[in-house]
């Protein structure tokens, strides 16, 4: 039987899993896995049109993707075709075109397989939307991030603008909205906290404080 220890965080777009899930990682020493990034990574491989395909032809392009993570904590690596997955997956564009292929049962479950393969002999802080719920429901501790649609896109925005980069508020908050609409409403693996999970509110809470909060559940 395996050993490995899971930590889930899920929840919905710009509420900080990636920032939160790397330091928990690093506090754990273990590795982080990022499967926003492997449905981002999927939907930029098949491109534009993906749910339009043939079932058949749908499983023999998802047949010839292949992951692997290596390194631990923040500095998880998380390759596909062997060559590290960087910044072109991280427009909102391509988290839309993810979120869409997300509806898919074939990609859903080409995934979760991938997923569960890796959980199965590494110790991981899984972030996603479904880890606690459907791709590691045994796991050691599960925790569901929100916050308000308007607090998640004010701080994405002022991300971007510390980046130098333009963004428009009421532009983002309906990108997030549109993309949570989604997430949530799709029949397989919406997103939803898993029965047996700590929900914490990040909207009154700093990184340290949703940090201290998480590392309080895992102690617990
Ligand atoms: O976490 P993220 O923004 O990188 O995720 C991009 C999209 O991928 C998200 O809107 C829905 C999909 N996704 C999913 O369906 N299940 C996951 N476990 C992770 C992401």
């Amino acid at each position: 039987m395996s050993t490995a220890i899971i930590v889930t965080i899920d929840g919905p777009a710009g509420v900080g899993k990636t920032t939160l899930a790397k330091r928990v990682a690093d506090a754990l020493g273990v590795a982080y896995l990022d499967t926003g990034a492997m449905f981002r990574a999927t939907a930029l491989i098949l491109g534009h049109g993906a749910d339009q395909l043939p079932e058949n032809e749908l499983d023999a392009r998802l047949a010839d993707i292949h992951f692997s993570l290596s390194g631990s904590g923040s500095v998880s690596t998380l390759s596909v075709h062997g060559r590290v997955i960087g910044d072109e997956i991280r427009s909102e564009e391509v988290g839309m075109m993810a979120s869409t292929v997300g509806t898919l049962p074939r990609v859903r479950s080409f995934l979760k397989e991938q997923q569960q393969a890796v959980g199965a002999v590494t110790s991981l802080v899984a972030e996603g939307r479904d880890m606690g719920t459907v791709v590691f429901p045994r796991a050691s501790a599960k925790i569901f991030l929100d916050a308000a649609p308007e607090i998640r896109a004010r701080r994405r925005v002022d991300q971007l603008h510390e980046m130098g980069k333009p963004a428009d508020l009421s532009e983002i908050t309906e990108q997030i909205r549109a993309r949570d609409h989604q997430d949530r409403n799709r029949a397989i693996a919406p997103l939803k906290p898993a029965e047996d999970a700590h929900i914490i509110d990040t909207g009154p809470l700093d990184i340290e404080g949703v940090f201290q909060a998480i590392m309080a559940v895992i102690k617990k």
